[in-house]
């Protein structure tokens, strides 16, 4: 069975759950390790090349997806075409999704892309980033990735303001549906902040 319930698994290979990948790995184990190669690569980079001047946009936030996993899929970067859900809770429809994202990334343009939380109370941004997070989990707009880009995100946005990475601890420990990270999100879509706002509070540490 497919993870995702969708109509068509464009993006899989068939009968399975591994996305079509410009390597051909098909062993579910050696895609995970190359994954996380490039997510490791990803955060390098980003950290590497954040400045005064950058911004917190769209453009940014699908420069994160495809940069870091350009190497190894051809959707990096690319919205879905197709509406998909997990479990029980649909992410944004395809039709939705340039207005959602123009939505969140303008209301976060006026939030000045979170840029200036280092000198206020971590409670104050945390309730931002798990606003933000919330929204962004429920957009969902890659096919695959939307989780660790999204995180990937947030800790671009921590460094800038002088914090480390957020540290999700145990929250994100199992693979399978109910991992505290999961649950949360499940939270967002319907609505309830608390719980994302309290991994992301317990996550958010000032750098040394
Ligand atoms: N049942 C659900 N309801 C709402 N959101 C969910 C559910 N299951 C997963 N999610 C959200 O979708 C994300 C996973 O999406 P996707 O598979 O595109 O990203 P990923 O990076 O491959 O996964 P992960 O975040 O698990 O590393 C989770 O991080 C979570 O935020
Ligand atoms: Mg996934």
């Amino acid at each position: 069975m497919s993870k995702y319930t969708q109509d068509k698994n464009y993006i899989y290979y068939e009968n399975s759950n591994i996305p079509i990948n410009k390597l051909d790995i098909r062993d579910v184990s050696i895609l995970e390790e190359k994954e996380q190669e490039l997510l490791l690569k990803g955060y390098q980079f980003f950290h590497q090349t954040l400045s005064e001047n950058t911004n917190f946009d769209e453009q940014y936030f699908q420069l994160l997806h495809r940069k870091t996993f350009e190497e190894l899929y051809d959707f990096a970067g690319e919205y879905r075409t197709i509406n998909i859900s997990k479990g029980y809770s649909p992410f944004c429809q395809v039709r939705f999704l340039n207005q959602t994202s123009n939505k969140i990334f303008s209301e976060l343009k006026k939030d000045n892309f979170l840029k200036d939380y280092s000198d206020k109370p971590k409670e104050l941004f945390a309730q931002k980033i798990s606003y933000y997070m919330c929204e962004l989990i429920a957009f969902h707009p890659f096919p695959e990735l939307n989780g660790r880009i999204t995180r990937l995100f947030f800790d671009m946005i921590a460094t800038f303001n002088g914090f480390e990475y957020i540290d999700y601890q145990n929250t994100l420990e199992t693979n399978d549906d109910e991992n505290e990270f999961i649950k949360a999100s499940i939270n967002c879509l319907a609505g309830k902040e608390s719980t994302m706002f309290k991994i992301v509070l317990d996550g958010l540490k000032k750098s040394e």
